[in-house]
């Protein structure tokens, strides 16, 4: 089923003097893969929560295919939107695969009980995130990464319409990080909406059909296609620093980083 998800002039604070932002407008349909970058503070993670209802915006709306979200029950809401939060600490000593499992909830009748459906799910969502051998592991040992793969297999199983992610690749070694973006790519392909928060310009770049930039303070200072909002000036003042930007030799998509500072300017300081 086609998807839109939208906020509308949303503005957020969690103390009130203090706004995060206060006229954002975004929307994530079916079938688009839409990164969120910007720097620390920018407000980020608020926006995903507010999108996924977990928090109230101060003014504005958020709806779902034209419905406010907070119309939504839980479960409902469950079915459609999966939310990967930027830390997840589970209070349960739970090992990967019931992890995993985990995701399945809103499907799940009365007990609980896991059919053999849901188990295949999980186990497809495991492959889907190279974690099938992590399977048995206690979740608390596992390295920075592999939670982050494992959690992601949880809400995948989830089998919601719309996934929003907050810096899923955060703790990922290269090639994982590459093959976490080519897995969402091919899950917009085939229908999933998917927003996702990333520090990392270049892999949003080659991976996102659309980049909405936060600044601090200063609510969405550019969206649109990568070449469209990845330039020096857009994000030499998102950042308030100079950035450079050139083009990949193999990919093509823009090539985007930071200068350091000189030894001139350090010496000042
Ligand atoms: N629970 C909270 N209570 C009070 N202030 C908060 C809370 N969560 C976030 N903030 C503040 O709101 C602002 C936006 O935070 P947010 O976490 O959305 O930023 P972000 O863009 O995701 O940053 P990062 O790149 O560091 O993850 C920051 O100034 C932060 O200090
Ligand atoms: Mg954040």
């Amino acid at each position: 089923m086609t998807r839109t998800l939208t906020a509308e002039s949303v503005a957020c604070a969690y103390e009130r003097e203090r706004p995060v932002f206060t006229s954002v407008g975004v929307t994530v349909r079916s079938g688009e893969l839409v990164g969120f970058a910007g720097p620390n503070g920018s407000g980020k993670s608020t926006l995903l929560r507010v999108l996924c209802g977990l928090l109230k915006p101060r003014a504005g709306r958020v709806t779902l295919d034209g419905r406010p979200l907070s119309s939504f029950r839980g479960r409902e809401r469950a079915r459609v939107i999966a939310f990967l939060p930027q830390a997840v600490n589970p209070a349960f000593a739970l090992n990967v695969f019931e992890v995993v499992c985990l995701g399945r909830y809103p499907h799940l009748a009365g007990f609980g009980a896991m059919r053999p459906h849901d188990k295949d799910v999980a186990e497809r969502c495991l492959r889907a995130t190279e974690t099938e051998e992590l399977r048995a592991r206690d979740f608390m040992t596992l390295s920075g990464g592999e939670r982050q793969r494992v959690l992601l297999a949880s809400i995948l199983a989830q089998e919601p319409d719309l996934l929003l992610l907050d810096e899923p690749t955060s703790a990922l070694d290269i090639h994982h990080q590459i093959e976490i973006f080519a897995l969402l790519e091919r899950l917009a392909h085939k229908g999933y909406g998917i927003a996702v928060v990333t520090h990392d310009l270049n892999l949003a770049a080659r991976f996102c059909d659309r980049l909405v930039i936060l600044a601090k303070g200063r609510d969405v200072v550019a969206s649109g296609a990568p070449e469209v909002v990845l330039t020096p000036t857009i994000l030499s003042d998102a950042y308030r620093a100079p950035i450079r930007v050139a083009t990949h030799p193999e990919t093509g998509a823009p090539l985007v980083w930071a200068e350091a500072p000189s030894r001139a300017e350090e010496d000042a300081q």
